[in-house]
């Protein structure tokens, strides 16, 4: 079997353990940055190598897969690409239509909550007309601001009165920018994360905010711990990420009095941290998911 892991990062941590992981199982492993790759449509894909541009040749072997870690922001070149291969008939996990649905929250939110997987209220507004209807309905006095498209807790903003509310979507609106107004949960401070593969939670792991920040993100200094999930979160988990037609993602939960909610599913989760504290081989589930498919 071989594996192209499709990756800006050919020397970051997931893609250094994935070759590990499909190396030792035998199977071939080989990196291809998007930045060296061109398509020409109908004629397949050219890589640059060495100021040469030569046609990519699809291994000709009995299985080949293509495992692209495009990050959070995968650009529509990259995404290009991975169409390239599918039109190939080179199967990608995850596949291009679902990154791409996966990456603008405002579509994820909306094929989530269109699927009656519980996520937080959320609103897009066209304009202020709308805002009483939104605060009222969103009782407490704080509300979330997301950009549609953001990672690593940017992007991610609280607004902690209506008047805070109103400045912060004009200043979105008056940029032309588009943003979800979203209720804010008490709970999201301390969320879990699931590291799903298939059908199966791989591993999961507490995250809480460090103080003085309402964002738990890894890269916001968020402190992880292991953490077993409930069967209720774990379907949760796995629902979520069927709904995206996902086969990897990082879905992450919080607690509400309610039950739990989806607050968010990332089509690129990084795990090095997940491996560092629940000491589950994350790569090894991924690789041999792929070789199983
Ligand atoms: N509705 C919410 N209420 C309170 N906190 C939230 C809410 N949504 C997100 N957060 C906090 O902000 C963090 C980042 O939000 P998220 O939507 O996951 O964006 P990102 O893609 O940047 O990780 C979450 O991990 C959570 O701690
Ligand atoms: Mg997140």
């Amino acid at each position: 079997m071989q594996i192209i892991c499709l990756s800006r990062k050919p020397d970051g941590y997931a893609c250094l353990r994935m070759r590990k992981a499909a190396e030792s199982r035998g199977y071939s492993f080989q990196d291809l940055n998007p930045a060296d790759v061109d398509i020409c449509i109908g004629d397949g894909i050219f890589l640059k190598t060495e100021g040469k541009s030569e046609r990519f040749k699809i291994p000709n072997v009995h299985k080949c897969a293509l495992l692209p870690r495009l990050g959070a922001l995968p650009v529509d070149h990259a995404l290009a690409v991975v169409r390239e291969f599918e039109a190939g008939h080179i199967r990608s996990f995850n596949l291009a239509d679902a990154i791409q649905r996966t990456r603008n929250k405002i579509h994820a939110y909306q094929v989530l909550g269109n699927r009656s997987v519980p996520i937080p209220k959320t609103f897009v507004l066209a304009n202020q007309r709308e805002l009483d209807t939104v605060t009222d309905a969103l009782p407490g006095g704080k509300y979330i601001v997301k950009l549609p498209v953001g990672v690593q807790g940017i992007g991610v903003m609280l607004a902690e009165s209506r008047s805070s509310l109103a400045s912060i979507l004009d200043t979105f609106w008056g940029l032309n920018e588009l943003v979800l107004v979203q209720e804010y949960i008490e709970g999201a401070a301390k969320d879990k994360r699931a590291f799903v593969v298939g059908d199966q939670v791989v591993a999961s792991m507490h995250r809480s905010a460090r103080v003085g920040d309402f964002r738990s993100n890894v890269h916001q200094d968020g402190q992880c711990t292991a953490v077993e999930l409930s069967e209720e979160e774990a379907r949760l988990a796995v629902r979520a990420s069927r709904a995206l037609d996902l086969d990897i993602s990082g879905v992450d939960i919080a607690e509400t009095g309610e039950g739990p909610v989806v607050l968010e599913v990332n089509q690129s989760p990084g795990f090095e941290a997940l491996e560092s504290v629940t000491k589950v081989d994350c790569a090894g589930a991924i690789i041999e998911y792929v070789a199983g498919f």
